[in-house]
């Protein structure tokens, strides 16, 4: 059935505007002043705001880590993403089999019965050989065109540079996007040693261990790679002042980088992680300073950083103690495993159903960013990027009807009970929002509504990208 939206605002990453949008089963029709479908169903949104929905390319569903797993699956992870109006996500795929197509089909087998919203996958590269640069082809068909790669976690995800610059080249080869997480293991690895035979093993260690300019130089030296590879790069989960200048200094000099940072990294220090509940922020790579924050809310007020994800990688605080998700008790071992070793806690943190509400608050009311700067940040750039432009990231005839109705006028005092991830904690407990989803549509179909569930199990469906753009 049709489904026609009345008196709402339009918000795309450049336009503001009012019209109606008319759905033609998964996709839009047409949008336009005065819109005629006597046999559509009426949707008045009238004093509302209209957006694409949001497109998170950064999450870890069901992630096994730390000897625990992440507690989101790929469906509670989808809910708690279209509660807070995002309506596709990219999730990663862990290099567990010399086949990288066998890697894929069990990432598929993880999500596809759970998948609630739409998604797609990128694929780590934390073993590269030959045999592994002929594979890349293969990932082009199973519709994968990003592949990520880490500079620390020695022994485990890293690639030596040898490794990153053969990928960077192979990707460009075949159009494909290198990721980037950007820390220098090696100082990480002496200096985590350090601290257990002194015997510091408190929380805040994560981030004394991990210091920042290991972010700047890893930045800086895979960017020089990319160059010497004619490559693209995009650096993940950006947390750092000198990331942000490394990123500037590239992308001036013509470098094909592109940044991500997420909502932790503008708000939380490593003060946070000082407190009694400290492990509840501990994620990789870790919170900083104010400065840190000033310079990463800079980068995003002028545009240098082209994408806000999340890294939504959640785990229990106190995973003894369960807690109920539709009507059943559930407790997964989480941040309790590192409560005397602070190498024990496992990295992450809860925020795709997070994102586009705190984000509105804290950008678009607080004035630092227009609206139509947040639909660029949390939708349309990710989708040109991630080769999804423009069936998902717009509000144009024929992409797909994914559409999210936001009452700016909603006041919430946000936390657990609104963000629907399967997690007992937070970060944004008791926050008050203003600005926040109404109804969410996925292909047309209504999954939110206020309160109220619609999407099922199954309902998600996987996206097959193209080369996307550097931006
Ligand atoms: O601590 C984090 N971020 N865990 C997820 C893995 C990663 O490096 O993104
Ligand atoms: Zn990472
Ligand atoms: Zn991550």
């Amino acid at each position: 059935m049709s489904k026609l939206i009345q008196n709402g605002t339009i918000i795309t990453a450049s336009e503001t505007f009012k019209a109606d949008i008319l759905i033609e089963g998964e996709r839009i029709a047409a949008i336009g002043q005065n819109l005629h479908a006597p046999n559509a169903e009426w949707i008045d949104a009238d004093r509302k705001l209209i957006l694409p929905g949001g497109v998170d390319p950064h999450t870890h569903f069901d992630l096994p880590m730390f000897g625990t797993v992440s507690s989101d699956d790929h469906y509670t992870g989808h809910k708690a993403a279209a509660f807070g109006g995002t309506t596709t996500v990219i999730d990663f795929i862990n290099q567990d089999f010399d086949s990288l197509k066998e890697c894929v089909d069990a990432w598929h087998a993880k999500a596809d019965d759970k998948a609630a919203i739409d998604y797609s996958f990128h694929m780590n590269i934390v073993n590269f050989n030959d045999d592994v640069a002929k594979q890349f082809p293969d990932l082009l068909e199973e519709g994968i065109t990003s592949l990520k790669v880490f500079s620390a976690y020695n022994g485990v995800l890293r690639l030596d540079d040898e490794g990153i610059f053969n990928v960077l080249r192979t990707a460009a080869k075949y159009g494909m996007l290198t990721l980037l997480h950007a820390e220098n293991g090696d100082v990480i690895e002496t200096l985590v040693a350090d601290a257990l035979k002194a015997g510091n093993t408190s929380t805040e260690w994560h981030a004394l261990t991990r210091p920042s300019w290991g972010a700047g130089e890893a930045i800086l030296r895979v960017a020089g790679m990319a160059q010497a590879a004619d490559a693209s790069l995009y650096i993940v989960h950006m947390n750092t002042e000198i990331g942000a200048d490394m990123l500037k200094y590239s992308r001036e000099r013509g470098i094909k980088i592109m940044g991500e940072t997420c909502p932790q990294y503008l708000f939380f220090t490593i003060d946070n992680m000082r407190q009694s509940d400290g492990a509840k922020w501990v994620c990789s790579p870790p919170m900083r300073s104010k400065e840190d924050n000033a310079r990463l809310w800079q980068a995003v007020e002028r545009g240098e950083m082209q994408v806000m994800g999340t890294d939504h990688c959640p785990f229990f605080f106190d995973g003894a103690t369960p807690i109920v998700y539709e009507g059943e008790e559930i407790a997964i071992p989480g941040k309790e495993l590192g409560k005397d070793d602070f190498t024990k806690i496992p990295n992450g943190l809860p925020a795709v159903g997070d994102r586009l509400p705190v984000m509105w608050t804290e950008g678009v009311v607080s004035g630092r960013m227009s609206a139509n700067e947040f639909v660029a940040m949390n939708s349309t750039n990710p989708a040109k990027i991630f080769g999804m432009y423009p069936r998902k990231g717009a509000l144009l005839p024929g992409s797909d009807a994914d559409i999210v109705i936001w009452d700016p006028e909603k006041k919430v005092t946000h936390g657990v009970a609104h963000s629907h991830q399967r997690t007992d904690y937070n970060l944004f407990e008791g926050w008050e929002l203003t600005g926040y989803p109404e109804k969410v549509f996925l292909r047309g179909e209504m999954i939110v509504d206020g309160d109220e569930w619609l999407g099922k199990k199954g309902g998600g469906e996987f996206l097959k990208r193209k080369e996307g753009e550097v931006l």
